[in-house]
């Protein structure tokens, strides 16, 4: 026999992790827990029950907290965190260091913990959700101390609700607390309700860090929860990740108020393999893919995209190694695959399996013995499944894959963007000229090339469209839990009607590079002017005009965006006597035209950066611009705003559909003619001069905007409120504090490519 049959053919043993540890730390506690608020354990009220879905057992019974205990802890964190904020990086950055040395020390408890709460393969707990967890606290112990170099002149934004999902318990965890400590505020975390124990165990190392009482509040519950945090009126920040539906609905409760929000969601992640792969590395990339933690993975590369020709071949390799997938005992050490977290999700995920196979797939599943205690689902596969159907658009969140097949590296981009979300993306090639190309043009907040599922403290993860918006980790992680600093800035006040000058022309709107007249046919007056009346058609036709310029707006050369910027900035000094007149204030002018150089001025400089991770992979950072944005300028300073709006927007890579204020949109109309002069290409910039009801609602609502800024005070919650369907990024703040950086981080979501190397 040889040594690869030898290989083939040797049964695993069983492996069992002991869980005695856990039953000792369990009934030390009576299985009985109260939440952690304001440095001590409460006495818990009304419990629900808490499952091993590996046995289908109660291990424990937890509070379901009520308002009475979100108060306390919002008191509770209020009260810690402005010490905390004045306390120097070293001293924050000390404590993170203490709790990321206990999570190493306590790693085997918190393991197998987890395994038991979650139903997750001991393997995986123990080398990936608690080291990284550590790893979080460690480098965020960094970010403390290195805290006014990495952002500077930031403050705090206060008190963070943070809510977190089951499928990585301890590692959502600490992808939330740790960057919100770094940065000098407190937390009111909640864990989710199938698996809040590890949440649990983390409080009571944070009394052996001495974390001071209120800092670190961990409470537990369900949905209700969850929304009493959202809709506590003294929490100035909520960070989420779970659900697109309940996302929506944090959108919906936040919409009114001024809580800053990021939102870790959905995903249905494109794996895509060309023809030139390495075959058996994609196949070990898929298992990673999909069956690491039972498929049940926000960015899990669930849609396989193969190129036609190696897809028979491919899919014959793959289910024979998925016959060697050993599913059961989570705590067995030789188990590839765990249990699913709870009926409710079993039951959901064979409704979607089901659903595809009627719909026309061809199912694949092993025929591995399932045990009979406990909640388990084999490793499936659906082949052949259409682009449109339910299996191929739907996260179904469990062990099971999807595949379809594409013909060119076009088709395979269309392919991969044909979802409402964009976390992830794994891209397999040997040709480094595809991966690139095709990584450049996936709509995803993270692309692995030729690798999958890796993950750091230092590069940010988080999504495009419907997977949310807001990173975690990385420098660009930080931003999330800070305000930024305020420069000096002046007001210049809105001109009055009566100061709004004669224009001598008729005036229209501005939509794909030309003046039209208004859908209507109508005009309003401001003082003795008569400007175009925009309604609904105009709106419609103007993101019409900007989806079509942005594709090739966002791919010239950021040289190019700031060429055109500067040259915007010289034609306005050119024209400053229409401007001034526009505007009614010569102060104006020259602050705009300042506004737009320093906006040029950085436009070429919005570089990324490598992310030093620690393994053999080149991480980096590109930013990317959003796509359409709507504009809905203020009332004051009409000009200076308006302008330096444009050309963040624009200089970063983005098409816009701009409604200047309707007290003053002289201005607005002025651009016009400096756009036409300023080579800016035709759709780029479109405006539309209207009444703010009878446009702003449908820009607002529109499907085919990726982001709406508002600065009209009275107009904030209701485009929240209006932007919610597709998850739009709103910035509704006070622009008077924006810096050009700002402006421009604002116009742009990073991108972070993973590419591993070695010969
Ligand atoms: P979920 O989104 O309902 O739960 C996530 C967290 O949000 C939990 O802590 C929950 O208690 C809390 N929550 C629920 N309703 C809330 C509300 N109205 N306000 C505030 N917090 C609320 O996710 P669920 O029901 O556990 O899973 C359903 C599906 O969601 C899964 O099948 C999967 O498709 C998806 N999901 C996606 C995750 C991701 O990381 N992208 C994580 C978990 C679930």
């Amino acid at each position: 026999m040889s040594v690869a049959e030898i290989f083939r053919t040797m049964a695993y043993g069983p492996a069992p992790e002991t869980a005695d540890l856990v039953n000792q730390w369990l009934d030390a506690r009576g299985r009985n827990f109260g939440p952690y608020i304001d440095g001590k354990f409460d006495k818990a009220g009304a419990t629900f029950e808490v499952f091993n879905p590996a046995t289908g057992k109660v291990i424990a019974n937890v509070a379901q907290c009520g308002r009475a205990d979100i108060d306390r802890a919002v008191a509770a964190a209020k009260k810690a965190q402005g010490q905390w904020a004045r306390q120097s990086g070293f001293e924050r950055a000390k404590l993170l260091y203490a709790l990321a040395r206990l999570l190493q020390r306590h790693s085997r408890l918190f393991a197998v913990l987890e395994t038991i709460d979650n139903g997750k393969p001991i393997r995986e707990s123990r080398d990936l959700d608690i080291p990284l967890a550590a790893r979080h606290f460690y480098y965020h112990a960094g970010c403390a101390e290195a805290m006014e170099s990495l952002v500077p002149g930031c403050s705090p934004v206060g008190v963070c609700g943070q809510i977190i999902p089951w499928n990585f318990p301890l590692l959502m965890l600490a992808w939330k607390i740790a960057p919100a400590l770094a940065m000098g505020n407190a937390v009111i975390l909640k864990p989710a309700e199938f698996t809040p124990l590890t949440a649990l165990l983390f409080a009571e190392i944070c009394d052996q860090a001495e974390v001071p009482a209120g800092l670190i509040n961990i409470v537990t519950g369900d949905g209700e929860t969850g929304r009493l945090i959202v809709e506590h009126p003294e929490i100035d920040k909520i960070a989420f990740t779970g659900s697109t539906e309940v996302g929506r609905a944090i959108r919906v409760a936040t919409a009114g108020t001024t809580k800053r929000l990021s939102l870790e969601l959905g995903g249905k992640s494109p794996f895509v393999v060309f023809a030139d792969s390495d075959l058996d590395s994609v196949v070990e990339g898929i298992v990673d893919a999909i069956w690491l933690n039972q498929g049940q993975v926000c960015c899990a590369g669930s849609r396989l995209l193969v190129q036609e020709s190696v897809s028979p071949k491919l899919h014959r390799k793959l289910r024979d190694r998925m016959a060697t997938l050993r599913v059961g005992n989570p705590l067995d050490k030789s188990i590839d695959v765990g249990a699913i977290v709870a009926p409710v999700q079993l039951e959901r995920i064979r409704l979607l399996v089901e659903q595809g196979y009627r719909e026309g797939a061809e199912l694949y599943q092993t025929e591995c013995m399932l045990p009979v205690d406990g909640w388990y689902y084999p490793p499936t596969s659906l082949s052949g499944v259409a682009p449109a159907s339910s299996v191929a658009q739907v996260e179904i969140f469990g062990p099971v894959l999807v595949s379809m097949t594409f013909r060119t590296p076009a088709e395979a981009v269309a392919l991969a963007n044909n979802t409402v979300y964009g976390l992830a993306a794994s891209v397999w090639t040997e040709n480094l000229n595809v991966a690139h190309d095709v990584a450049a043009k996936i709509k995803a907040g993270t692309v692995w090339i030729n690798c999958t599922n890796l993950f750091d403290a230092s590069s940010g993860f988080g999504g495009y469209r419907e997977s949310g918006y807001g990173r975690e980790g990385g420098r660009e992680g930080l931003r999330e839990y800070v305000r930024p600093a305020s420069p000096e800035s002046r007001r210049f006040g809105a001109a009055p009607p009566e100061l709004v000058p004669e224009i001598d022309r008729t005036n229209k709107l501005y939509v794909g590079g030309k003046q039209v007249r208004p859908d209507s046919g109508y005009s309003f007056k401001v003082g003795s002017v008569d400007f175009a009346h925009g309604n609904r058609k105009d709106i419609r036709n103007a993101v019409e005009a900007a989806r079509a310029a942005a594709g090739g707006w966002s791919a010239a050369t950021s040289f190019n965006r700031a060429q055109i910027l500067y040259f915007l900035a010289e034609n306005l000094e050119a024209q400053r006597a229409s401007f001034e007149s526009a505007c009614g204030s010569a102060d104006e002018v020259d602050a705009t035209i300042r506004a737009v150089f320093a906006l040029a001025a950085r436009v070429d400089k919005l570089d990324g950066s490598v992310h030093p991770v620690p393994m053999r992979v080149l991480t980096y950072t590109t930013n990317e611009p959003l796509g359409v944005i709507g504009i809905i300028a203020p009332a004051e300073n009409c000009l200076l705003d308006l302008a330096r709006l444009v050309a963040a927007a624009i200089g970063a890579g983005n098409a816009v559909v701009v409604v200047p204020s309707p007290t003053n949109p002289a201005p607005g109309v002025e651009m016009y003619r400096l756009i036409e002069m300023s080579d800016v290409p035709a759709g780029v910039v479109n405006i539309i001069t209207a009444p703010h009801p009878d446009v702003v609602p449908t820009l607002a609502q529109h499907e085919d905007v990726d982001a709406i800024w508002s600065f009209v005070p009275g107009l904030s919650a209701a485009v929240r409120a209006d932007s919610i369907s597709n998850l739009k990024q709103t910035w509704v703040a006070d622009l008077l504090d924006a810096t050009a950086d700002e402006m421009l981080r604002r116009a742009v979501q990073v991108k972070n490519t993973w590419t591993p190397y070695g010969a």
